[in-house]
């Protein structure tokens, strides 16, 4: 089944007192099986302290006229340092609050122990796409989100799901890692919602001091430093990579690069499309942002 997902307002009017919340995988399949008889289903992936950007994630799946399976959980395998999982903000009564107001059909909400029963021991790995950026920096992230993803289909079997394109790399390693398994569902990709002044929403913002806040802002700055570079004629790598370099500044940047959109790894030459990743820590918290050039 192929959707023409597209932005759009929500679809439904309908709006309840409560959201249906499930836990267990078992609850889960049988929830949306109800819900299949009255739509496609579209999931939308996430882990939770929600914010507009997951927001709009949930408002595209609903302006193809589907239901929408919401899934929290902070996955403990994605997260290699204990401390980063302790401070992953979360807030499961706001959650709730933001998906019954947003109309979400049903709220999957696994514990650590529904998703991974004393004995798992399986591990998802997509080779390639996965190992440069963030798979160099997070060693074992994304066997953790390719895990888990797997895990979330397998339950749920929805139509579509619905990723944003902030997390660049993990669209990639869950297109790879659907199109491998030949798994019957569309991915689709939502633009990265953002600040007034630019900042990617994340959930990890809440905990930005206002200094460290401001600071951040180097890198959306950097982004549209390097797309006006790019609308003006500017396209070697190099040159672009100096330009982000230069409006970062002082931030501590852990990469800033220019590659090819589709491999990750160095453009074949110059006349191709780009995109800019972006990973830098700022007081203390870890933020990542792209733009795509093209
Ligand atoms: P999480 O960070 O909660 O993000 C859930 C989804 O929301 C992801 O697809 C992410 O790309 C998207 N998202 C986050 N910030 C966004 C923004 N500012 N604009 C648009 N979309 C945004 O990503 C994860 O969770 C996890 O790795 C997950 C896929 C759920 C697996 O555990």
């Amino acid at each position: 089944m192929k959707f023409a997902v597209a932005p759009g307002p929500i679809s439904s009017t309908r709006s309840a007192d409560v959201v249906r919340v499930v836990h267990s995988p078992a609850d889960a399949s049988l929830a949306v099986d109800q819900l299949r008889t009255s739509g496609p289903i579209v999931m939308v992936p996430t882990m939770g302290a929600l914010h507009d950007g997951h927001v709009s994630l949930v408002r595209r799946a609903q302006s193809i006229g589907a239901r929408v399976v919401v899934s929290i959980f902070v996955n403990p395998l994605q997260f290699g340092d204990a401390t980063d999982l302790a401070k992953y903000p979360s807030d499961i009564d706001r959650d709730l609050d933001i998906c019954r107001d947003t109309n979400v059909d049903l709220v999957w909400a696994p514990s650590v122990e529904n998703m991974y029963p004393s004995g798992f021991a399986t591990r998802v790995s997509v080779a390639g796409i996965s190992e440069p950026f963030e798979g160099r920096h997070r060693p074992g992230h994304f066997d953790g989100v390719a895990t888990v993803v797997t895990k979330l289909f397998s339950v749920v079997r929805p139509d579509a799901a619905v990723f944003g394109a902030k997390d660049f790399q993990q669209v990639a390693v869950i297109k790879r890692l659907t199109r491998d398994l030949g798994l019957p569902i569309t991915i689709d990709v939502a633009p990265t919602v953002r600040d007034h002044d630019g900042l990617a929403l994340s959930s990890r913002n809440v905990r930005l001091d206002p200094l460290a806040r401001t600071r951040a802002l180097a890198i959306p700055r950097s982004l549209v430093a390097a797309a006006k570079a790019w609308d003006s004629g500017v396209r070697n790598s190099r040159e672009l990579e100096a330009i982000v370099a230069t409006e970062l500044g002082d931030v501590d940047i852990e990469y800033a690069a220019v590659v090819d959109p589709s491999t990750l790894a160095e453009r074949a030459d110059d006349s191709t499309s780009a995109v800019v990743l972006v990973a830098a820590t700022v007081g203390g918290v870890r933020l990542i942002d792209n733009v795509v050039l093209d």
